[in-house]
């Protein structure tokens, strides 16, 4: 009977994210977006780049943003040091010096607060109709700010992200993997309506509707995917369109902590997001695409462990099936994505249960 129930378990543990895949492709990948853009549009823009004991990045990170195809006149750049003390705010100022055709502006806080509390800082200085924040530690391509800029020309549409592709450092196996998967379900929810997963490499926002919503989010983790959840608590729309990709370096060390990290603040923004729903002006549409991701990030990842604890329990007492279920599961191991989906389990999993004690 434990067998049986473990084997139940796996099942649906595979099925729901596999249906949920061939649901969102069949039904909305290759939908039309369903907006209506305006190629004229050239608001000013204004870049945030928070920046933490960033020295080694902040150089290149102002070079990539400088040679944006977007017009530099209409382009500011706000760098918002949590007082690092390695030099990142020095580096900033000497390359702004040296490059007086872009303006940029380089704040110190009195110690460090945290990147949504820079964020905020930066948001009331911005004089951008358009907010775009960026990480140190990521890469765009020449044309990311006038496609970003192009898909927020909608009304409807409050905030656009990137979809990611590895790169930089050290890129272990699991994170090249999941990114084709991850990319198409992002992609297709964005059709439906909008996407609950932002990422820090490219968050575009308006500035009013920033503005509306009080600022990033200062209890919750994944300030850019939260805010995403918030356009679309608000009727609006957070997309990741395609031929928008960004680029982060995957740190080489202190793999598991940051991914640990990440699912921490995802989880986090989840829980708050289920209790926000009800009653909020998100389509239909939309409040399915949450519930499933917040299923598949709360819910699902439980489902494998106790799969493989009621199974290793049956296998233990000598029972063949479970045995064989388990071998083979571990057997998998050895192909690529279905280690990268369990990995992606287990550190949520762990990022749960950490949770409980610490937000990060
Ligand atoms: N001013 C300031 N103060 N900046 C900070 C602080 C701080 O306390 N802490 C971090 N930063 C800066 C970093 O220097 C970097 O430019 C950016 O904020 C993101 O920090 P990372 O350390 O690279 O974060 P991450 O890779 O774990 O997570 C990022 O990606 C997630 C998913 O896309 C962040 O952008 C998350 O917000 C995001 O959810
Ligand atoms: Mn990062």
């Amino acid at each position: 009977a434990l067998g049986a129930a473990g084997l139940a378990l796996s099942l649906a543990h595979f099925a729901f994210p596999l249906a949920y895949y061939a649901y969102l492709k069949a039904r909305w990948l290759g939908r039309p977006w369903g907006l209506r853009l305006d190629p004229g549009y050239r608001p000013r823009v204004t870049v945030v780049v928070p920046t933490y004991m960033e020295r080694g990045l902040i150089e290149g990170k102002l070079e990539n943003v400088y040679e944006q195809d977007y017009p530099r006149e209409l382009l500011e750049v706000l760098v918002v040091d949590g007082a690092s003390g390695d030099g990142t705010a020095e580096a900033a100022r000497e390359w702004a010096g040296r490059h007086g055709d872009l303006r940029v502006e380089v704040v110190v806080e009195p110690a460090r607060r945290g990147k949504a509390p820079a964020l905020n800082e930066a948001l009331r200085r911005a004089r951008g109709e358009v907010v775009v924040v960026t990480d140190a530690d990521s890469l765009w391509p020449r044309s990311a700010l006038s496609e970003a800029v192009k898909w927020l020309s909608d009304e409807r549409v409050a905030a656009v992200s990137c979809l990611k592709l590895p790169g930089g450092g050290t890129v272990p196996g699991v994170e090249e993997a999941y990114r084709g998967f991850y990319n198409t379900v992002r992609l297709a929810e964005s059709k439906a309506w909008s996407t609950p997963v932002f990422h820090g490499e490219l968050a575009a926002f308006k500035r009013g509707f920033l503005e509306e919503i009080g600022g990033f989010p200062t209890d919750v983790g994944a300030d850019d995917s939260y805010t995403a959840v918030a356009a679309a608590l608000a009727g609006l729309r957070a997309i990741t369109p395609d031929g928008l990709a960004c680029v982060e370096y995957v740190p080489g060390r202190g793999y598991a902590a940051w991914r640990t990290r990440r699912a921490q603040h995802l989880v986090q923004s989840f829980a708050k997001a289920l209790r926000r729903l009800r009653g909020s002006r998100a389509p239909g549409r939309f409040k399915a695409v949450l519930l499933a991701e917040a299923y598949l990030h709360l819910v699902n990842p439980w489902l494998l462990l106790s799969a493989a604890a009621l199974l290793a329990a049956s296998a233990a007492a000598g029972m063949v099936l479970p045995a064989a279920a388990l071998a083979l599961g571990a057997l998998l191991l050895l192909y690529k994505p279905y280690r990268a989906w369990v990995a992606t389990q287990a550190f949520l999993v762990i990022a749960m249960v950490r949770n409980l004690w610490t937000k990060e």
